[in-house]
């Protein structure tokens, strides 16, 4: 694999290759020293143009225990400020010598845009409301290893919240459906996207009617930055239909999960604190991360068998 810019790339083996390979990493980060030398002399840089905690910091860390050599590019005290274009901008870096972009844009298509222009790996964090590749791998990742299989044929998936504005949601509705689950959206419809009867999920807008049948309980952050205009009546109505609180938990079935990608927004679509949760799979999601994208850099750059 070259790049890792969409799910539909990577495909269904590349997924199971990657989950799999994640295995082996959260092994490594069990151990007391968690490096290995696999990308030794590899030079992975970070491109964030939009803001950034988990994805930024856990491929860092995921770069750093595989031994390659970092670069922080940080947008605000770059050239870009200059009027330097994104085009001299990868250029410039690719020039030093890097074997990988791990690159997080507003617009959609940028990865591979920057493809063009480059022949490093690209990894995409995040285009716009496009896709977000690596976040639906840490997602498949945390509920197989949660419910302990492989196999998720029949798993009601229910992802409530900003659907329209949301590349985790559009990853992770195509990874999830790869490995057989049954995903319901619920979302008021103007946070809906229009071409939606053409994606493989059931549609509903009403959260109390399908909590009892959930297994996994997704919850999106209401992406106000990308809302051009407003498209919830009230942040309070948002919250009181669509918004996570104890009644709510109480209405899931004991065994069923509940994620979140974080950023929160508590007292908007969590209303309740996550440690309330009793199947809370938020901090498994965030570890997790660092061993996916170590999986996610190692099967682009190494040469070599893990040791
Ligand atoms: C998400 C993102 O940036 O797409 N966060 C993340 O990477 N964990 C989700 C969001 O911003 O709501």
């Amino acid at each position: 694999m070259k790049h890792l810019r969409s799910i539909s790339e990577l495909g269904a083996e590349g997924l199971s290759r990657i989950l799999k390979l994640t295995e082996s990493m959260a092994e490594i980060n069990t151990r007391a020293v968690p490096k290995v030398p696999a990308l030794r002399g590899k030079t992975v840089v970070s491109l964030f143009f939009e803001d950034s905690t988990r994805t930024r910091l856990s491929f860092e860390t995921a770069a750093k225990r595989l031994s390659a050599e970092t670069m922080n590019f940080s947008v605000s005290t770059s050239s870009v400020n200059k009027g330097e274009s994104l085009r001299d901008t990868i250029e410039t870096i690719t020039d030093m010598g890097v074997d990988a972009f791990v690159v997080r844009h507003k617009s959609v298509g940028v990865p591979w845009q920057i493809s063009q222009w480059t022949n490093a790996s690209i990894v995409n964090a995040g285009d716009g409301a496009h896709q977000h590749p690596t976040q639906a791998l840490v997602d498949c990742f945390t509920v197989r290893e949660a419910l302990g299989k492989q196999d998720l044929s029949g798993l009601n998936l229910t992802i409530v919240g900003d659907i329209k504005h949301s590349r985790v949601a559009r990853s992770n509705i195509h990874a999830f459906s790869m490995l057989g689950a049954n995903i319901t959206l619920v979302a008021p419809p103007t946070l809906l996207p229009l071409n939606i009867e053409h994606w493989p999920v059931k549609v509903s807008n009403d959260l109390d009617a399908v909590l009892a049948s959930t297994d996994v309980l997704y919850m999106l952050r209401l992406q106000s930055e990308r809302m051009a205009q407003g498209l919830v009546p009230s942040l309070h109505e948002y919250s009181t239909r669509y918004g996570l609180d104890e009644k709510r938990v109480a209405a899931l079935q004991s065994s069923a999960v509940v994620m979140h990608p974080g950023p929160m927004n508590r007292g908007v679509e969590m209303l309740i604190d996550p440690s309330d949760i009793p199947n809370s799979l938020i901090h498994r999601q965030v570890t997790n991360g660092v061993s996916v994208r170590m999986a996610v850099l190692f099967d682009l750059l190494s040469v070599e068998e893990l040791s």
